[in-house]
């Protein structure tokens, strides 16, 4: 038995969290790969509704070992937050949250020169998290970061002030960005205190040892395919591999191990900061989805743009990241369109039909070409198995299942677990 990946296809938010609690007590040990406290994974619980960051989405199902890869970079202070929301939701987590040592530290620093690049960046911003996460990342690559087994190092401190002392010179660059770095510091040594008690590991080992010993994993992405860092609409990305590569290099297993490519879309499209969004409908449409879908960041509360599903974006997508099964979430937000469209392909600047995403895309505004169904007037949030949704619902998606050639194995109707359906084919 292998791994299991779950990762989102669109522009980050399709539901992963909600999905991975779902699926996670058919896995023994449940891992996030990449990206850090820039994610936000919404699972609702009843009446409760829990927001996860950089905890892994496994972690409301009990005896289940939740691993911070390698490839995360971690914020003790959000860290150390999120830790809180889970003791006061009384969830266990203290002997089944792992975490790697080679993940990277998120520096109150990389914060400020987040917000720095940004800054700079003027009207061209991509609209960060303000996270830290492409400063804590470039640290990484540049071979400078300070990893999480550090705090076990003697020279912890001295690693610090070394890399805090850098940040301070690039920032007097940046005179504007304003910041209060003897609290947030003070914050930061506070958190790391707390978070001492936890279980630091070599993921790597643990990992494939768990494999040998014929433990399940299921592997949990952060954000999109479409803002990977290669294969995403760059410069407007995160900075981190999102796609199925990600898993190998964020927890030190072979893509041999690698099973089920899950990937998760919405019935329609949002994206959430700046950046090419070639479905986008920036008219009511796209507002009714937007209050329909209650699109607002679960990390910033930002606006959520929203358009119609893109088929040529999706295909991309599941070319990528080899995905065997497609989960469609989100379903009910369509209820009530007299006709829901997809776009089906793009032009090319020579205004032929084209079903790939050009290069460019950054520089031209993309002109795309729609096909519309006939919508369904049900409410999907009541039905209680795939067998009562309407046709026309069966028939959207087995139009996404035919256009993308990959069968959709499961559909969303609500945040809710319960609201989760097997499509039998
Ligand atoms: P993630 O980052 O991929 O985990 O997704 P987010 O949590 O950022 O955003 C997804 C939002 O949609 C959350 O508020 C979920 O509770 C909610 N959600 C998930 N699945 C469904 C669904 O099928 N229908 C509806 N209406 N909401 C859903
Ligand atoms: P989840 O895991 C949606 C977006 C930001 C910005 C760009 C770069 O909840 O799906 P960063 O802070 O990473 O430097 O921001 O990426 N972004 C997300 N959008 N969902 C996310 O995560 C995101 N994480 C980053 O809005 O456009
Ligand atoms: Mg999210």
């Amino acid at each position: 038995m292998g791994v299991d990946v779950i990762l989102g296809l669109q522009w980050g938010d399709e539901g992963k969290g909600k999905i991975v609690d779902f699926l996670a007590n058919q896995y023994d040990i449940v891992c996030r790969f990449q990206g850090g406290p820039n994610a936000g994974h919404t699972i609702k619980l009843g009446e409760n509704k829990y927001v996860l960051h950089t905890v892994p989405s496994g972690v409301f199902r009990a005896g289940i070992i939740n691993v911070i890869g390698n490839g995360v970079v971690l914020d003790p202070i959000t860290f150390v937050k999120e830790l809180a929301n889970l003791d006061t939701a009384n969830v266990e987590y203290k002997n089944r949250l792992l975490i790697a040592k080679k993940a990277h530290f998120i520096l109150p620093t990389h914060r400020y020169l987040d917000a720095a690049s940004e800054a700079a960046k003027g009207s061209s911003k991509i609209g960060s998290t303000l996270k830290g996460i492409g400063p804590t990342y470039m640290d990484k690559t540049g071979r400078n970061g300070l990893r999480v087994g550090d705090i076990f190092s003697p020279h912890f401190f001295d690693k610090y002030k070394q890399l805090k002392e850098k940040h301070l010179g690039l920032l007097k660059l940046y005179p504007e960005i304003e910041f209060n770095l003897d609290r947030e510091e003070a914050l930061w040594f506070e958190s790391i205190g707390q978070i001492k008690s936890l279980q630091f590991i070599d993921s790597e080992y643990y990992l494939n040892e768990a494999l040998n010993n014929g433990k399940r994993l299921l592997a949990e992405g952060a954000q999109g395919s479409m803002l990977d860092v290669d294969f995403g609409t760059y410069p407007f990305v995160t900075s981190s591999n999102t796609t199925v590569s990600g898993v190998c290099n964020g927890l030190g297993i072979s893509p041999q191990k690698i099973d089920k490519v899950i990937g998760i879309a919405k019935a329609y499209c949002t994206r959430v900061g700046s950046g090419p969004f070639p479905s986008e409908l920036d008219n009511e449409v796209g507002e009714q989805l937007r209050q329909k879908g209650f699109e607002f960041g679960a990390t910033t509360g930002r606006p959520r743009r929203c358009g119609w599903l893109d088929i040529p974006q999706l295909r991309y997508s599941v070319m990528v990241n080899g995905v065997t099964d497609l989960i469609i979430t989100k379903m009910d937000v369509l209820d009530g369109f007299e006709k829901v469209e997809m776009v089906t392909s793009y032009k090319d600047i020579n205004g032929a039909m084209t079903d790939k995403i050009p290069f460019d895309i950054v520089d031209r505004k993309i002109e795309t070409v729609t096909t519309a169904f006939k919508g369904w007037q049900d409410e999907l949030s009541k039905v209680q198995s795939y067998a009562e949704f309407p046709e026309v619902a069966k028939d959207y998606l087995a139009e996404i299942s035919q256009r993308t050639g990959t069968r959709v194995s499961m559909v969303s109707t609500g945040p809710e677990r319960e609201k989760l359906f097997k499509i039998l084919s």
